[in-house]
């Protein structure tokens, strides 16, 4: 497990770009998993600026995302900005700025009338794409990793998972009072990838940033891993685990001479 911390957010997410591009160059026909929420915004900013300003070649990248609200999807006539889904989040920070076609990009189809049935079905495609060469993550405030919350099994597979309280408050400060959507109103249910899921990933990236993250962090990778805190299952995995973090995010860690610091 490699940890890198960086000073800021800004170079956090520079760093975990440039590690995606370097591997979309190595295998220009990868599977990438992806994540929503406010930490990987920065770094969607500079692949889309590796695209435009370095032609990065996105044309023959397939991409996976790790889950979706129930209940929710891009509908064509929901006006704009109370169209909340990951979807619609994934078209907005990087699939609109980038040449990946539509047709190999995937986000869990929140609008889905047969949840269980769609849930085998994206864990079908995820194999017949190959499995996910490089799978980025975020952390839950909760220390979820895409919609695992706490109690959720390490072999846990694709499913619909309720929304921790937690979660709910999180995703309502972030999104939802933006957009003027009263919390009772925003979804409580969702479908995610598993932690079993994320664990066949070739290769994974987390990304963390801010103080509120640090205890979860800590937890993470410096305690035993326990269900209580899905991202600690990063180490049970057996392929490259890099975790890329802003000081405020590592200021809890101890083991400070394992980990690199960038300059
Ligand atoms: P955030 O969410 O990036 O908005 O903090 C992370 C997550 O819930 O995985």
């Amino acid at each position: 497990m490699d940890v890198i911390i960086a000073k800021n957010y800004e170079d956090m997410s520079r760093y975990t770009a440039k590690m995606i591009a370097d591997f979309v160059r190595s295998k220009p026909n990868c599977v990438l998993g992806l994540a929503t929420g406010s930490t990987p915004i920065g770094t969607y900013r500079e692949l889309a600026r590796m695209h435009r300003e370095e032609g990065l070649d996105f044309s023959q990248v397939k991409t996976f995302n790790l889950d979706e609200y129930l209940g929710v999807g891009m509908e064509r006539n929901k006006p704009y900005d109370l169209d909340q889904s990951y979807a619609r989040f994934m078209y907005e920070e990087l699939f609109r700025h980038i040449n990946v076609q539509k047709r190999y990009t995937r986000v869990p189809n929140g609008l889905t009338t047969d949840p269980d049935h769609y849930c085998q079905w994206y864990e079908d495609e995820i194999k017949k794409a190959g499995g996910i060469d490089l799978q980025l993550l975020g952390i839950g405030g909760d220390g979820h990793w895409a919609f695992n919350e706490p109690g959720s099994s390490f072999s846990s597979r694709t499913r619909i998972e309720e929304l921790t309280e937690q979660t709910l408050d999180d995703n309502y400060e972030s999104f939802y009072k933006k957009a003027g959507i009263s919390r009772k109103d925003m979804p409580h249910y969702a479908i995610t990838m598993g932690i079993g899921t994320i664990l066949e990933a070739r290769n994974i990236i987390m990304m963390a940033n801010g103080s509120k993250k640090a205890n979860v962090i800590a937890r993470s990778i410096e305690e035993p891993p326990t269900t209580q805190i899905t991202a600690s299952a990063l180490q049970l995995h057996t392929g490259g685990v890099t975790i890329v973090l802003d000081e405020p995010a590592a200021s809890l860690l101890k083991n400070t001479d394992r980990y690199q610091y960038l300059p």
